[in-house]
């Protein structure tokens, strides 16, 4: 596991922010670490590394047990959080380098070069040269963003990382995140945006009020929500008994069209008994739910409620 966590606990005067967190990241996974604002990301995210201590719980990073040996585990880790330290007055370049040089092992002969290769995988080399005070909210994350690139690391925790990014930057996140995937590097993200996480990540934990609602691949999350069939029929008051025999659930009907849960039923036995029972079938499709209608479901909120 690139991230283990047992009981992970964090209160702010008496108040759970963060509520017995069991995460698991395997290594060379994208993991989306999702949750409407409020939910604890961002403190579980300081927790992980070491900026804050935890109030209860155990955590390991890449197999170094934490806080013990957060020395051994950190330099191996890259971090994109709330608010990097840059100095306004200094340009991208300029404060890549400074920051570089405060580090523990920050090679100077190479430095240029890291720094170019950094500036370019975020997209920032155009900009290198402007002060940071100038920055937009996107081209500041694109920044932190190559602060964590500066050197190879096997394991990369960012926290929203899309945060003030047009859909042009959204896309060229992704596509860098799954560029460093493909290179062997685990990356953990934040985001309280479902949809768009969903297409990068290989796993997802689900966090509501502090508490990790559930985690795992996305196939096994997709089938916790439950696939549903529509059907589209010329008699949907037959057709509603017919699936209930087969044992789908929630069954809806509005005009001619017939949703259920599939709950495992083959769509291809559901298409048979109703032909066979003579309801004339115009179209048939299976919706797989998103990770939006899977909290919606666990949690019976919409996504975007902030506490
Ligand atoms: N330093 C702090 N002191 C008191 N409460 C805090 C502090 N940091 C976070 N919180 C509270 O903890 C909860 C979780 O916050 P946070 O981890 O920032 O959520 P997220 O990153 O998912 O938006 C919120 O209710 C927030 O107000
Ligand atoms: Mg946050």
């Amino acid at each position: 596991m690139a991230i283990a966590t047992r009981g992970l606990t964090k209160r702010f005067d008496g108040v759970a922010a963060v509520d017995g967190v069991d995460l698991e990241v395997p290594a060379g996974s994208v993991y989306g670490f999702l949750g409407p604002n409020g939910s604890g990301k961002t403190t579980t995210i300081r927790m992980l590394l070491g900026l804050i201590d935890p109030t209860a719980g155990t955590w390991e990073l890449l197999g170094h047990s934490m806080p013990a040996h957060a020395q051994d585990a950190l330099t191996r880790v890259g971090a994109l959080i709330e608010g990097p330290a840059f100095y306004p007055w200094l340009s991208g370049r300029d404060n890549l380098a400074r920051l570089d040089a405060a580090g523990p092992d920050g090679q100077r002969g190479t430095r240029p070069a890291r720094i170019e290769a950094a500036l370019t995988r975020v997209g920032l080399t155009a900009a290198a040269g402007k002060k940071y005070r100038a920055y937009s909210l996107g081209m500041r994350q694109r920044l932190g963003l190559a602060a964590a690139l500066l050197r190879t690391r096997q394991l990369l925790v960012l926290d929203e990382p899309t945060n003030g990014m047009d859909p042009q930057g959204t896309r060229e996140i992704r596509n860098l995140v799954a560029e460093l995937a493909s290179e062997g590097t685990t990356v953990f993200l934040s985001s309280h945006l479902l949809a768009e996480v969903e297409q990068i990540c290989t796993h997802a934990g689900v966090m509501s009020e502090g508490r990790l609602l559930t985690q795992g691949t996305l196939t096994e999350l997709r089938s916790e929500g439950g696939s549903r069939l529509r059907v589209e029929v010329d008699d949907p008051v037959a057709a509603g008994p017919v699936l209930a025999r087969l044992g789908l659930g929630d069954i809806e009907t509005e005009g001619d069209i017939v949703t259920a849960k599939l709950d495992g039923q083959p769509p291809e036995v559901c298409n048979r008994d109703l032909v066979q029972a003579g309801i004339g079938v115009r179209a048939l499709s299976v919706e797989r739910p998103s990770l939006e209608d899977l909290f919606v479901s666990l949690t019976g909120e919409g996504f975007d409620v902030a506490r």
